[in-house]
């Protein structure tokens, strides 16, 4: 097997929300707790779970936006943890990114030309080269002849996220990482950008970090799937480990959730109770309170993320 394109290591984030004062203690909240995860060049990772679990916390430190506590970050073996911005500058273009909201992320003061050829411009490419980039990327994602006169506003949702595609693809990037890049999208919208981007992964060999709360976009792209939960990774294998076969209690609850119950069969109950805050993570298991297989010993043993006999990591006690 080829070198990871992709590698992280051990990576955490805290976030203090008070320090302390006299008697009171530090409030800090763990984003993060201990990723580590590989991408292969050409696969497409999906990373899944609920809202607040640390999916955005671990793409803005992976895109270099915001600096991890501890932990490290590889990019085609080079460890880019540390770069500054000025170092990262040539390397940029190697990791795009495309977000949830293409109206937010895409200046509305600019035309689509100059939107688009954002990652070209470090470049020194000469105008028409980058003109017809341009203009071959818009093709490449399905934007229509012309567009890239025209400002965002003149265009759809949908076309507004193609837009954002195609500025994240111009400069052919070696990682794209989507962070619920479908979840803004009306469905049959939704339906079509996922398509376009698991025909252009396969056809350009991309290497994708695919997050979103939704299992079934997660499904529909990935060929790797790891689960979060509160800051961790409970669960990472294959998409059919993780659909077919899943083994951590939280994965199958949020499988139940989504799917129809079918009459006479026996499913896992549905996802109840809130998620801990990330401030007080319960000691032991960190899905115990909510967990319908826990134990005793779940509220006490924090469980590793380790192998089974079919290869995928799951971290709990007593896995299916
Ligand atoms: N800048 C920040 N300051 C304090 N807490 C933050 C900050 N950014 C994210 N968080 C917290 O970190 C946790 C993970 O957030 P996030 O990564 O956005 O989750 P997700 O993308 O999975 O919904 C949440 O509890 C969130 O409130
Ligand atoms: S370790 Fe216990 S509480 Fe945690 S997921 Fe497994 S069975 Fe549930
Ligand atoms: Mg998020």
């Amino acid at each position: 097997m080829s070198a990871p394109i992709l590698r992280v290591a051990n990576l955490s984030r805290r976030f203090i929300l008070s320090r302390a004062f006299l008697s009171r203690p530090a409030e800090m909240l763990i984003a993060v707790d201990d990723v580590s995860l590989d991408l292969a060049e050409g696969e497409t990772l999906g990373i899944v779970g609920e809202s607040g679990c640390g999916k955005s916390t671990l793409a803005r430190m992976v895109l270099k936006i915001l600096a991890p506590s501890s932990g490290r970050i590889e990019l085609a073996g080079r460890d880019i943890t540390d770069l500054g911005e000025r170092e990262m500058r040539p390397l940029r273009r190697q990791l795009q990114a495309v977000f949830q909201d293409p109206m937010s992320s895409l200046n509305p003061r600019l035309r689509v030309r100059d939107i688009v050829a954002e990652p070209l411009r470090p470049l020194g490419l000469d105008r028409r080269t980058i003109a017809e980039k341009v203009r071959e990327t818009l093709r490449l994602v399905g934007v229509p002849e012309g567009a890239e006169f025209r400002f965002p506003h003149a265009f759809s949702g949908g076309q507004r996220q193609r837009i954002a595609i195609a500025r994240a693809l111009v400069a052919e990037p070696r990682v794209v990482i989507c962070d619920e890049a479908t979840s803004s999208l009306d469905v049959s919208v939704q339906a079509q950008i996922l398509n376009l981007i698991a025909d252009l992964q396969a056809r350009l060999g991309l290497s994708l970090l695919f997050i979103s709360h939704n299992l079934g976009a997660v499904r529909h792209v990935s060929q790797r799937v790891a689960v979060m939960y509160l800051g961790r990774i409970v669960e990472i294998g294959t998409e059919k480990d993780i659909f077919d076969r899943p083994a951590h209690p939280y994965t199958i609850a949020l499988l139940a959730a989504v799917l129809e119950p079918v009459v006479g069969q026996d499913v896992a109950p549905p996802l109840t109770g809130e998620v801990p805050s990330a401030v007080n993570r319960p000691p032991g298991c960190h899905f115990h309170s909510r967990c319908p297989k826990a134990e005793s010993r779940c509220s006490t043993d924090d469980p590793a993320l380790l192998p089974r006999r079919d290869g995928h990591l799951v971290r709990c006690h007593f896995p299916e």
